[in-house]
């Protein structure tokens, strides 16, 4: 399937029972930084609104230093969305000078574990004090895999960095250091579906049972290439999953779909102009 930019779809009635839930992923907001867009958040968070989204996610990278008040903005933000199911965890950023501190005092817990109907998210912090890079840490791994067992059912693990290479982002330093490692935990932990942010890339990968899906920057121009601010959105309903790719102010497109039973895919190529193509 292929074809243009759409406009944002209302959602039914039928779509929000049989099971089904949508989640909203926002990703490196980079308040407080100069190349931070209030705009593009300011709509964002109104187009998330609309949707009314049963979980929204926020995958790091809130500020741009770590900063007291770029924490008080991106706070200040957030507490627009309506939804009442809110995950958040810290990026490189906002560990940056002692930022941790802030987010702990903002958005409590660096790690969180969330349970909305048959859907279960865990989300962990990996970044480090004052590095760019990441990990989870082989200290976490049990934890993980206990959050994630039965009734568990559709399980979605969040990290800001990323769990695969992702094109485009340049010389590879942006996977967890412990990434086969992790890799292995989340397979053993039956996990669905995988999202992260960090590099401003948005991207969507499959390997084995394992659905990993990037989201690139809401709300500011640090951009790389001819990538967009953007974020997603997934609906999972009754057996499937559409992950879609949401241009705040312009539309959006879906970027793969899978089957949760089948495990068979559809991943659709996003071009420049923003027509998108398929690819088996
Ligand atoms: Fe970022
Ligand atoms: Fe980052």
């Amino acid at each position: 399937m292929g074809g243009v930019l759409s406009a944002l779809p209302a959602r039914t009635d039928s779509e929000r029972g049989g099971g089904a839930c949508t989640i909203a992923q926002i990703s490196d907001l980079h308040c407080g930084g100069p190349h931070f867009v209030p705009t593009l958040l300011e709509r964002a968070i109104s187009e998330i609104n609309d949707l009314a989204p049963d979980i929204v996610i926020c995958s790091g990278d809130l500020t741009t230093f770590g900063f007291k008040e770029e924490y008080a903005q991106a706070r200040a933000f957030l507490d627009r969305i309506a939804c009442p199911s809110l995950v958040v965890i810290p990026g490189n950023h906002d560990s940056r000078n002692v930022g941790y501190v802030h987010f702990e005092e903002l958005f409590g817990d660096r790690n969180s574990v969330l349970r909305v109907g048959e859907v279960t998210v865990v989300a962990v912090d990996s970044s480090e004090p004052d590095l760019d890079h990441g990990q989870i840490g082989r200290g976490r791994y049990r934890w993980i895999e206990e959050q994630f067992a039965p009734p568990a059912g559709f399980r979605v693990f969040v990290l800001h960095h990323h769990l695969l290479p992702v094109p485009g982002t340049g010389r590879e330093r942006n996977i967890v250091h412990d990434a086969g490692d992790a890799i292995e935990c989340l397979q053993r932990a039956g996990v669905n579906l995988v999202l992260s942010g960090h590099k401003h890339v948005p991207y969507a990968w499959r390997l084995e049972n394992l659905f990993v899906v990037n989201a690139g920057t809401v709300s500011s121009l640090r951009l790389r290439g001819n990538t967009r601010p953007c974020y997603n959105v997934i609906e999972i309903v009754e057996g499937h999953v559409d992950v879609w790719r949401r241009y705040p102010f312009h539309g959006q497109e879906r970027i793969i779909r899978f089957s949760t039973r089948t495990l068979d895919f559809e991943k659709y190529t996003a071009r420049i102009e923003g027509e998108v193509t398929t690819r088996s």
